[in-house]
């Protein structure tokens, strides 16, 4: 698609045009909560712990952060046994704010419970309840996640109870399009999202049969709008460049973004979606030695916690986000997977992110057939 400059009369790709006119975004309120850039960094299960949080925090950008999913149920257990509190909690009752956690389960009793202890003890800045897990555990085995979705009443009944027991701490809701293409249920969702007292509301643009196949759809996310009074709607699927979130907010009625999956190897993504959107000049993609450095900064925070071991084990998968484009990166994942121990880690990164001066980078990183 071509756009026209009014000013020059060039024509113009649509992304030269939207980063020179990028669309004026005001920050999205959710309760007393400001969020400035209204682009969020979603959560992702097995992923968005303290230390990727604080990678994500270390570059800027992201105008609220969250957690991975918790379970309310797991939670109660481990606190009627006396037992420390889930590792997924990690880092939340220190780090800065805006912080939102998510939790799931289908009983609204105790989702409050949880709730109330995240916003009294954890003082979190937001609580989310998942509506849009997609995973069988989730969905067959504890009637939660999307499953939910097709019970909106059910769902309203939960948020109200979650609402009261967290006050003013807001509640957040995250869901799917439906359950499946046949049963797409958004707008009635979103209206019980919203008359039970929810503070906003994020939606994934694809239905839980989807998974993660096809494109998310972003006009079904944008019809939500006109049914909302209140609270701000945040559109979720696929974005994985500044242009893209630009793009987003220039075409479809939302408040806010939220991105995930193409955060994963790139902590720094949201540091650019925001210069995009203030029309400043997007900072390059870090240098191969600058990734080295990010992944091995990475690497630390999760041995801290876990020890070499476990967080070597750990270590892997996430590396394999920060190699994802790079030449070799196929090498790469082969390698990394086996290591073992910290020596064979940073052996194989050494391999694969080497030291080199970052101005012969170019022809390192020129496009190499064969890799991805
Ligand atoms: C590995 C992984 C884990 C996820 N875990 C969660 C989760 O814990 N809670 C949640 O609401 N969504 C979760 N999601 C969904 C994402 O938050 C997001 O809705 C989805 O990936 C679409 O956004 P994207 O296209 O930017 O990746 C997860 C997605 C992935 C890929």
């Amino acid at each position: 698609m071509t756009v026209t400059d009014d000013q020059h009369h060039d024509p113009m790709s649509e992304a030269e045009w939207l980063l020179r006119n990028p669309p004026q975004v005001p920050p999205l309120h959710i309760g007393g909560i400001r969020v400035d850039p209204p682009v969020l960094q979603a959560p992702m299960a097995g992923y968005t712990n303290f230390a990727f949080r604080e990678m994500v925090r270390s570059y800027g950008g992201a105008g609220l952060q969250a957690t991975e999913m918790i379970s309310a149920k797991g939670f109660v257990w481990l606190d009627e046994h006396e037992c420390e509190h889930p590792d997924r909690l990690w880092g939340v009752k220190d780090e800065s704010r805006p912080l939102a956690v998510q939790i799931w389960d289908n009983d609204p009793e105790t989702l409050a419970k949880v709730g109330a202890r995240l916003a009294t003890e954890y003082q979190v800045s937001v609580v989310d309840i998942n509506f849009g897990c997609p995973v069988k555990q989730v969905t067959e085995k504890a009637h939660s996640g999307s499953y939910l979705l097709r019970f909106p009443e059910r769902v309203g009944r939960i948020i109200e109870r979650v609402v009261a027991a967290c006050a003013p701490t807001p509640v957040t809701a995250k869901i799917r399009l439906g359950c499946t293409r046949d049963q797409i249920n958004a707008i009635d969702v979103a209206q019980v999202v919203e008359g039970a007292g929810a503070a906003a509301l994020t939606v994934h643009g694809r239905t839980a049969e989807d998974f993660f196949k096809g494109h998310a759809d972003w006009d079904r996310i944008s019809a939500i709008r006109p049914h909302l009074k209140r609270i701000p709607l945040i559109g979720n699927g696929d974005l994985d460049s500044p242009v893209k979130v630009l793009a987003a907010f220039h075409r479809y009625a939302i408040d806010g973004v939220m991105i995930a999956r193409a955060s994963l190897g790139r902590p720094w993504l949201f540091r650019q979606v925001q210069a995009a959107l203030r029309g400043e000049p997007i900072p390059r993609e870090p240098t191969v030695g600058e990734q080295r450095e990010a992944m091995l900064r990475h690497y630390d925070l999760v041995c801290q916690r876990f020890g070499d071991q476990k967080g070597t084990h750990l270590m892997r998968k996430y590396a394999c986000n920060y190699a994802s484009g790079r030449p070799g990166a196929r090498q790469f994942r082969g390698h990394v997977a086996h290591v073992g121990s910290r020596e064979e880690f940073l052996r194989a990164v050494a391999l694969y992110f080497p030291k080199v001066d970052d101005l012969s980078e170019s022809a390192e990183d020129s496009p190499c057939e064969t890799c991805e």
